[in-house]
């Protein structure tokens, strides 16, 4: 639990991405998204918590009809082996089937949840199925996954904001940071 501002400020060591190239990017890439569909309605899909944020503005940047969709999800392995087990905690309240499913992540990080949650959303057979994640840290991939679009691909490091955290907090910071494990 943090006890004070100092405290929280002293854990945000800097910035990586900043506000102004996290709206830029978003901008391009709703355009993007636009093109792939060609007016024909999607609905997006957001894992909670992280992708909150990010399904907020890129909701708003493009412009093809969407409706809007969260599912909160939890994997459980067995050392570095995947269980094959992803406990979802909140699903969505629709049959996709008649869908065009646009996943939109926080980060892809080992890729076990994401592939988890890719796997459960293509047996209930939506149209199509697209992942489109604001990060991606390809290093510490441990399944076969790639996004359709990453907004940035980063090093391994531990960051927060734009709806990331560390131990609850951050997620409300504007920006993306790399967070201070030193103190
Ligand atoms: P994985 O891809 O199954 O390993 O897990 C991805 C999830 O772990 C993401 O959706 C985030 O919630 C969390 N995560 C991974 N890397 C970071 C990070 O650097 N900061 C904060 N959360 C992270
Ligand atoms: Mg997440």
């Amino acid at each position: 639990m943090i006890k004070s501002v100092e405290e929280f400020n002293s854990k945000i060591k800097s910035v990586m991405i900043s506000e102004e190239e996290i709206q830029a990017k978003i901008k391009e890439v709703a355009k993007e998204i636009d093109s792939w569909y060609d007016g024909t309605p999607i609905l997006l899909v957001s894992i909670l918590k992280g992708a909150f944020v990010f399904m907020a503005d890129i909701c708003r940047a493009v412009t093809v009809p969407c409706e809007i969709g969260f599912m909160c999800a939890q994997s459980y392995y067995a050392g570095t082996e995947s269980s094959g087990i992803v406990n979802i905690t909140m699903d969505l309240d629709r049959d996709v089937s008649d869908y065009h499913l646009v996943i939109i992540e926080d980060i892809i990080d080992t890729g076990r949840t994401l592939n988890d949650v890719v796997k459960l959303l293509k047996a209930r057979n939506p149209v199509s199925l697209r992942i489109v994640t604001l990060l991606d840290k390809p290093a510490r991939r441990v399944v076969d996954l790639e996004p359709d679009i990453a907004l940035f691909t980063i090093p391994d490091n531990f960051i927060i904001g734009y709806g990331l955290d560390c131990g609850e907090y951050f997620r409300n910071l504007p920006y993306i940071a790399i967070y201070n494990e030193e103190v």
